[in-house]
Formats: C-alpha cells, structure tokens, sequence
C-alpha cells in the first residue's frame, strides 16, 4: 500500500498512518490526482468510505493511503 511505501521509506510525515492502517483514524488520506485515481483497480471499500467520511479536505479523489495498492 502507498502506507507501506511511507513506513518502508523512513519517510517522516507526521502522525501519518497512526493506526497501521487498521481504518480506524483517516490520518492516511491522501488526495490523489484525477488521472491516478481513475487508474486504481478498486473503488473505496464501505468500510473505507466511511473512515473517509470522517477525513478533514474530503474530497472526489480521496482515498486512504493504507488502502491503496
Ligand atoms: Fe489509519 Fe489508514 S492508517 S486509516
């Protein structure tokens, strides 16, 4: 997932991925570019799409970067 792309990077973005990507704090939300959302193979899952919900700057393309592959 882009989470683990994140974790196995080192890369330090504050308090993203807080719940290991269990979908239980939107700290994951990334807002993707129209052309690369179009491109994912998957819609948001319900269970996604309600932690989305909850996601501050929600938007089209939003997705959970510990859903997305
Ligand atoms: Fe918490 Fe994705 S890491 S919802």
């Amino acid at each position: 997932t882009l989470l683990d792309v994140v974790i196995d990077n080192d890369l330090d973005i504050a308090g993203f991925g807080a719940c290991e990507g269990t979908m239980a704090c939107s700290t994951c939300h990334l807002i993707l570019p129209k052309d690369f959302y179009n491109k994912l193979p998957c819609p948001p899952s319900d269970e996604e799409q309600d932690i989305l919900d909850m996601a501050f700057g929600l938007t089209d393309t939003s997705r959970l970067g510990c859903q997305v592959y």
